[in-house]
């Protein structure tokens, strides 16, 4: 079971196994990988899908024809191979035309430009049967207060996310659209800079329907936030539509560690989460376990492979553990003690009213608020310390 097979929709980004270590301070330590071979090696791998930025596949500024050659061996090795392509996103960062963003730009050319390079990527999506259309907008953003109008940004951004959902609708396409937040990191301060931003957003949209989220793990921790949880909202309102599963360590940089190479303990959580933590138990997310990492700038290309395999298998042992800690007794114990399931239960009684809540004098006038003094705990540690035992593999 820890052999990673095309059951298990692990997908790579065509960016992160070829990143070429490329940072501020300095140029690549490794070459370009052609996308037959980076095709043929995630297959081997186990993985089933690839995602790519249009830039990623065809270098920007290329000619229809040069795109065209590139779109067709992509199609050649993917039915070679078998592998699908189960999610396309647009580069609207790296280009000296979007410095100051893409769909939120001042430059009312680049915005129209913008969407015009979005539309190109999400027709080719649609075409090679793609389901997800990532939107991550790293540059829609500022670095100065008094240079952005942060409220006609958010009315430009719902502009163009209302126009590409209008036109999938029209052409009835089977694609849905999914909103990676990130607080900085290249911009300053990035628009939708975590999942409340974006849910909150979603809600003013034409077609909120359309559009869910792509979380990303080192995106949330940048923020300071609980990866796990902010994926429990999503969850909860119906808006985990895609996923960005790599490793960070606290409030910095995005780090783009493998999957688990950062906060070990919540990644164990959101593996349970996904695999097992639907509402009444069951798998809660079965779309694709997508990884967006970097594999480190110290690495040759045994060490990218090498990377990519980690995420997979540190993906497949969080899940067989988190499946050893739903089964273990001692754990179902803890739960049930600490009254985990009791909080699925609804507050009121059925039918309940003002008044008649207010003539339970258990809720008040009988209720001993002074018995918690001092009285039983939760033993919420005990769940904590049963869980790193079975992340340890001491149980
Ligand atoms: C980042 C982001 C990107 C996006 C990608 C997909 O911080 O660089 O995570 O990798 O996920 O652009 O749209
Ligand atoms: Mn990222
Ligand atoms: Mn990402
Ligand atoms: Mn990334």
């Amino acid at each position: 079971t820890l052999t990673p097979t095309r059951e298990d929709k692990f997908s790579f980004g065509l960016w992160t196994v070829n990143y070429n270590g490329t940072d501020p301070f300095g140029g690549p330590t490794r070459g370009h990988l052609e996308i037959e071979h980076v095709v043929e090696k995630l297959a081997e791998l186990g993985a089933y899908g690839l995602t790519f930025h249009d830039d990623d596949l065809f270098p920007f500024g290329s000619s229809d024809a040069e795109r065209d050659s590139y779109i067709e061996r992509l199609k050649k090795v993917l039915a070679d191979t078998g592998l699908i392509v189960p999610m396309v996103t647009t580069n609207t960062f790296s280009a000296p035309v979007f410095k100051d963003g893409g769909v939120t730009s001042n430059d009312r050319a680049v915005r129209r430009y913008t969407i015009r390079k979005i539309l190109r990527q999400l027709e080719l999506g649609v075409e090679l049967g793609a389901k997800t259309f990532v939107m991550w907008g790293g540059r829609e953003g500022a670095e100065y207060d008094g240079a952005k109008n942060i409220q006609a940004a958010l009315a430009r951004y719902k502009e163009a996310v209302d126009f590409l959902g209008d036109y999938v609708l029209s052409q009835g396409w089977d694609i849905k659209f999914a909103i990676e937040p990130k607080p900085n990191e290249p911009r300053g301060d990035i628009l939708l800079p975590t999942l409340g931003h974006a849910i909150a957003f979603i809600d003013s949209l034409e077609h909120p329907e359309l559009v869910g989220l792509n979380p990303e793990v080192g995106h949330e921790t940048m923020a300071g936030l609980n990866f796990t949880s902010g994926v429990a909202q999503a969850l909860y309102h119906g808006k985990l539509f895609h996923i960005d599963l790599n490793g960070q360590r606290s409030i910095k940089y995005d780090q783009d560690l493998a999957f688990g190479h950062g906060d070990l303990h919540n990644a164990f959580a959101l593996v349970d989460l996904l695999e097992n933590g639907g509402v009444g138990g069951g798998q809660a997310y079965t779309g694709p376990r997508h990884f967006d990492y970097k594999p480190s700038r110290t690495e040759d290309e045994t060490g990218v492979w090498d990377s990519a395999k980690a995420n997979m298998q540190t993906y497949l042992l969080l899940k067989e553990r988190a499946a050893a800690f739903r089964a273990d007794p001692e754990v179902q114990e803890a739960l049930e003690a600490a009254k985990v399931f009791e909080l699925e239960k609804n507050t009121l009684n059925e039918g309940e009213t003002i008044e008649s809540l207010k003539a339970d004098r258990t809720a008040w006038e009988d209720f001993d608020t002074d018995a918690y003094l001092g009285g039983k705990g939760f033993g919420f540690v005990r769940i904590q310390q049963l869980a790193t035992e079975h992340l340890l593999g001491a149980r």
